[in-house]
């Protein structure tokens, strides 16, 4: 596998330009997140998050050639989104989860609907196969985007967070990307070892 995000994309009608992300953006994509994890539907953590988890999460991601993008508008970050190992063990490697969170005065002004695209076509061509993302049940503005762009519900993970005093559900949406699961993965070429004499 190999490669992150191609060329930026560039969405002329909305002045917004898709690209990875740097460790410039760091203090920005913070303060996005920050915002959302201590109010909203996506993650949840009442503990303040430090630029240096972000870039050190975002350190991770890269060195595993994992996608981490953001979105520009009028040279400032308005959104961005990453994948992550679906799971750690081997078998799981060609499967990716994701985040994606939007500026707060961003909202429903199509941004998501550019970054999603953005990261399924990343994760493609770096070689996973499939796309996962945990959305709250009540998350309705993710449901609707995830459903936009070709995902479809799989699972719902009842009663599994708990956060401003009460239970919440959580629905699992896949999308197969690339072939999916059509066609095995390109393994690495098997060298093997001489003979010893
Ligand atoms: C979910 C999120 C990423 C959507 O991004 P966005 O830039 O606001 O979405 P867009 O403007 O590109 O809209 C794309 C589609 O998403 C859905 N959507 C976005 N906002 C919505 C809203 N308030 N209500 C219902 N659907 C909504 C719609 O289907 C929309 O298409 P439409 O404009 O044709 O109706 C954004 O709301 C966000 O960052 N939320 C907080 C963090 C979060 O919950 N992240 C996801 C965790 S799984």
């Amino acid at each position: 596998m190999d490669g992150t995000a191609g060329e930026p994309i560039r969405d002329t009608s909305r002045g917004v330009d898709v690209r990875p992300s740097t460790e410039n953006d760091v203090p920005a994509m913070l303060a996005i997140y920050a915002h959302h994890i201590t109010r909203g539907l996506g993650e949840f953590d009442p503990e303040p998050t430090h630029a240096d988890d972000i870039k050190r999460r975002r350190k991770n991601m890269l060195r595993r050639r994992l996608p981490h993008l953001v979105a520009e508008r009028e040279g400032a970050v308005v959104g961005y989104a990453y994948a992550v190992p679906f799971r750690k063990r081997p078998a799981y490697r060609y499967a990716v989860k994701h985040s994606i969170y939007v500026h707060p005065e961003h909202l429903h002004s199509g941004i998501g609907r550019l970054l999603l695209p953005a990261l399924v076509e990343a994760c493609t061509a770096a070689g996973f196969r499939q796309m996962f993302a945990y959305i709250d049940a009540d998350n309705r503005p993710s449901q609707n985007l995830h459903e936009a762009h070709g995902f479809q519900r799989v699972g719902v993970l009842t009663g599994v967070g708990y956060k401003f005093g009460g239970w919440t559900d959580s629905l699992l949406m896949q999308r197969a990307i690339g072939e999916g699961a059509t066609t095995p993965p390109p393994e690495p070429k098997f060298e093997p070892k001489p003979e010893p004499a």
